[in-house]
């Protein structure tokens, strides 16, 4: 760890950062030690809800879009917004490659990682003038019937507060497994430490 620290520093990093499980004290203590601090804590969720909950039928499903149509709607709602996590900024969603495939409906739209038996949602993204109109929750419950026979979870890389009402309000259960999100910076280093 303090070689790939040194190595960073030498190739001009003014920041690392890296996840953990937040129930892994020992490794968030050996972290802390190397200048890490928590900056935050990332959920993820499964959806649990009844498909027939959802209050459509919809006149129309999800289309198939270019992840880089994704990344850019979500670059356009960060204004103002805490800066995402890597796995959630735009120039992370716009190398998405299947089996990550980008879907929308509307001015909703969303990244899934498909597999034969599961779906990750990684994120989900309504443009900001449209929220609150029902779109996120009418993309993500058109994606369960285009994809059926999946069991749904979110990856768990959200910050905690984003989105949680509306996960909450579609029938998705957080999961006990989070992770922190470390961030060693040039300023908060640790005595004795590849320094940057
Ligand atoms: C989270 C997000 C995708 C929701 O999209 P949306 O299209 O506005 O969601 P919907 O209109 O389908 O909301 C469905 C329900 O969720 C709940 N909800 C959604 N946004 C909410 C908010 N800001 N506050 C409280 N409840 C909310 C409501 O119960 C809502 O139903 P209602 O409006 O009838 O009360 C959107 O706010 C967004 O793009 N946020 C930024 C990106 C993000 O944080 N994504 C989630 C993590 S990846």
């Amino acid at each position: 760890m303090e070689r790939a620290l040194a190595r960073c520093a030498r190739a001009g990093a003014t920041r690392v950062t890296l996840e953990v499980i937040a129930g892994n004290a020992a490794a968030v203590r050996l972290y802390e030690r190397l200048g890490f601090q928590i900056t935050r804590r990332l959920v993820g969720y499964r959806w649990e809800g009844d498909a027939r909950a959802d209050g459509r039928p919809a006149q129309s499903g999800p289309v198939e879009i270019d992840p880089v149509r994704f990344a850019r709607d979500v670059a356009a709602g960060l204004a103002g917004a805490d800066e995402p996590p890597w796995q959630l900024a735009p120039e992370t969603l716009a190398a998405a490659v299947p089996p990550r495939r980008a879907y929308a409906l509307g001015p909703a739209s969303a990244l899934v990682t498909v597999g034969e038996t599961t779906a990750a949602l990684t994120a989900v993204h309504t443009a900001p003038s449209r929220r609150r109109q029902g779109h996120a929750r009418a993309l993500l419950a058109g994606l369960r019937d285009a994809l059926p026979g999946r069991s749904w979870t979110v990856t768990p890389v959200v910050p905690e507060a984003a989105g949680a009402e509306f996960f909450a309000a579609t029938g998705w259960v957080r999961e006990e497994l989070a992770q922190y999100e470390m961030v060693r910076t040039a300023d908060r280093r640790s005595a004795g430490f590849p320094t940057f």
